[in-house]
């Protein structure tokens, strides 16, 4: 990507992203905030609309903006179809394999692509960092009890609802929300499969009009994206679509 079209892009989702943080905010002062409680019933529907303004313009910036930047926009859409890993041949360095714990899944972003490390003993492996359920960061969330969950019989393990992909080929060999899973999980397991039940059942605007596959609520999780991997002299490079 050039640099002006980079600036460029990096300007209209800054715009964008601080006017969706400003009718958020607007709505929530006015909301828990009104002031004069004489005016408070205004206060109420103005701030539903500012705060739902918001929310739509912040999760359109993401949908709309994030993949003309080349983002992988970590919304609870469909993950794209898979390539084949010859068409894999942007060859990307993502560090030395000592930089990597044996077993231990790592996050890191590859020309703005997030990807999933793993190391095996002196071998890695390499796949998408959004997990193809609900594109949540199987690497979890740096700083909050979502941790990455360590290589168990040769899977990655997806922290949010347990989803199990293989290392090697990316194969998809356990689903979300799995009994052994939610058991062992009352929050992220059994709570939330029963809320996923029930988003099952509610006529979404996909149902009724044809959309692209992409823009559809992804209810299981499909095979995860892998790419290919080179070692030279330990130092790793993964090869991305062009
Ligand atoms: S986001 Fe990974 S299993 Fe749901």
């Amino acid at each position: 990507m050039s640099p002006a079209l980079a600036f460029l892009g990096v300007s209209i989702l800054g715009t964008w992203g601080l006017a969706s943080i400003g009718l958020i905010a607007a709505g929530i002062i006015m909301l828990f905030f009104p002031g004069d409680p004489t005016t408070s019933s205004s206060n109420t529907l103005g701030g539903i609309f500012f705060l739902v303004t918001g929310l739509i313009s912040g999760g359109l910036m993401q949908v709309v903006v994030a993949p003309l930047l080349g983002l992988d926009a970590p919304v609870p859409f469909r993950a794209r179809d898979n390539k084949p890993h010859a068409k894999m041949t942007r060859w990307t360095k993502a560090g030395m394999v000592r930089d990597y714990t044996d077993g231990m899944p790592k996050e890191v972003r590859l020309r703005t692509q997030r990807v999933l490390i793993v190391r095996q003993g002196e071998d890695v492996y390499a796949m998408s960092g959004l997990c193809s359920h609900a594109r949540l960061p199987l690497g979890g969330l740096p700083g909050s009890p979502i941790k990455p969950m360590a290589v168990q019989d040769g899977c990655v393990t997806c922290p949010f609802h347990g989803a199990r992909f293989a290392i090697t080929d990316g194969k998809a060999v356990r689903q979300p929300f799995a009994s052994s899973w939610n058991n062992d999980h009352p929050l992220l397991g059994g709570l939330q499969s029963k809320l996923w039940k029930v988003i099952k059942y509610i006529p979404m605007p996909y149902q009724a009009f044809p959309v692209p596959k992409v823009a559809c609520p992804s209810m299981g999780a499909e095979d995860q994206q892998t790419y290919p991997v080179k070692i030279e002299g330990g130092e790793i490079s993964v090869g991305l679509p062009k």
